[in-house]
């Protein structure tokens, strides 16, 4: 296992070219299942759960190739119908190939993804969604059990208590696009990686019209097809840096960033004190001010996201004053607050949302990595923070940023990668 050495301190400075969205690659690659042909994925970011993506299209029968951050798919010949636990307990996204395989080999056996580091992960809208376009799907031995030979439209609604659901909305348009009839989703997620897949499925020959709005139509066709396509930025990796140059009250420009991906993030970076300006291909963003606090819910798209409470609550542990964080979508993600604490911030949790007093300084100490965003926040607090900070089992941060040492690094932080 790998952890991360930070020397704090230094401000960073340039520019940092934003990688393609995880979220988006994970269901378009898991998609690529609806056809029998052949694909161009440009601008798949280099991951752990990218590879782990591969691993399971290949026990599918499936061939992945990279080419730098192009990946070259071919779904051509049979298929399988089996995502096992040894890959999906690895990551929970493996569910992305349930309504792909339902729809095309109209039987699906997926492991269900089990435990969460930051709570409770319900699969329930996907079965809800995929059981409404009369798949037979049944829990068993771990398992999601699914047969699926004749999928209908249907008009569905698919919020849960927490809002609309990302992965349930991408299962249940993907399994939609191949089904007979026009299948209305009213409650749909509206991220913009929603809207991603949903291009990128039109561009296979799919009809699917209201992607980025509640309510999503897709007309069902008899076959897709292969393409050539681009994911777009990744928005969580464009705010965690965005956050990097506030803390450290540095200068950086974010190249190929979409700021209309990250509005309410832009909002609060600007009520605590930053300068944003936005330009053609990308945004830079300058903090020469005192950390002003705020407060913050997190909400569905184009709500403040969950993905980037963390690293807001690792930035206002340095305010000015005392900041509330709630968090609505995964109440208990907050694993992130006692390593925080440890480097010296002053945070109570209560409930759903935490009250941070802001402190001058944060210092070094050995940490742990709870989750990905965790630890993401605790990198940013790293490169704040005077000393020393350890930050162990990082393979957290590898899930989602691709070589981000070395990128800080080019933006002048001192960090390196050690074995543990
Ligand atoms: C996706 C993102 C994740 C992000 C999350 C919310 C990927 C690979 N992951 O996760 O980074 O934090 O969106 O923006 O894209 N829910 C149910 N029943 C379900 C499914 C979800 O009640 O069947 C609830 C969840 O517990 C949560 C809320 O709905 O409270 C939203 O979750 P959802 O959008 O489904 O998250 P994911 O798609 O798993």
């Amino acid at each position: 296992m790998d952890k991360f050495i930070i020397e704090g301190g230094q401000s960073l400075k340039g520019e940092v070219q934003i990688k393609g969205a995880k979220n988006s690659a994970l269901p378009i690659l898991a998609t690529t299942l609806l056809c029998e042909d052949e694909f161009e994925i440009d601008n798949v970011p280099l991951l752990r759960d990218i590879f782990t993506m591969k691993k399971v299209l290949e026990v599918l029968g499936v061939s992945v190739k990279f080419d730098k951050n192009k990946a070259i798919v071919d779904t051509r010949g049979a298929v399988g119908y089996e995502a096992p636990y040894e890959l999906v307990n690895q990551m929970r996204a493996s569910y992305y190939v349930l309504g792909p395989l339902l729809a095309r080999v109209g039987r699906a056996l997926v492991s269900l993804p089990g435990g969460c580091a930051i709570g409770t992960r319900p699969i329930n809208l996907h079965i809800r969604g995929l059981k409404k376009l009369q798949a037979d799907i049944s829990i068993t031995h771990g398992y999601i059990d699914a047969y699926g030979n004749k999928l209908k439209g249907s008009h569905i609604f698919l919020e849960g208590p927490n809002g609309p659901s990302v992965g349930a909305t991408i299962n249940v348009m993907a399994a939609a696009s191949l089904a007979r009839g026009v299948t209305v989703i009213e409650g749909a997620a509206m991220e913009p990686e929603v809207t991603d897949v949903a291009n990128f499925l039109n561009k296979c020959g799919a009809k699917i019209k209201g992607q980025g709005t509640r309510s999503i139509e897709i007309r069902g066709v008899k076959k897709l097809h292969g393409c050539k396509y681009e994911i777009i930025p990744d928005r969580i990796e464009t705010g965690t840096f965005a956050i990097g140059a506030a803390i450290t009250r540095g200068d950086i420009f974010l190249k190929k960033a979409n700021a209309n991906h990250i509005t309410a993030s832009i909002d609060k970076l600007k009520e605590v004190g930053a300068d944003i300006s936005i330009e053609k291909d990308g945004f830079a963003v300058k903090m020469e001010k005192d950390i002003n606090s705020t407060d913050i819910e997190t909400a569905p798209f184009p709500g403040f996201p969950t993905d980037m409470q963390a690293q807001f609550t690792a930035l206002l542990c340095l305010s000015n004053g005392v900041s509330i964080v709630r968090e609505k979508i995964f109440e208990e993600r907050f694993m992130h607050v006692l390593e925080l604490v440890r480097m010296g911030a002053d945070i109570k949790k209560e409930n759903d949302y935490v009250i941070i007093k802001g402190v001058p300084y944060l210092y070094g100490a050995k940490v742990m990595a709870s989750d990905l965003r965790a630890s993401a926040a605790l990198v940013l607090a790293g490169l704040s923070a005077s000393g020393t900070t350890e930050i162990m089992r990082i393979y957290h941060i590898d899930r989602g940023y691709e070589n981000i040492e070395e990128r800080l690094r080019d933006l002048g932080a001192q960090i390196w990668r050690q074995e543990e």
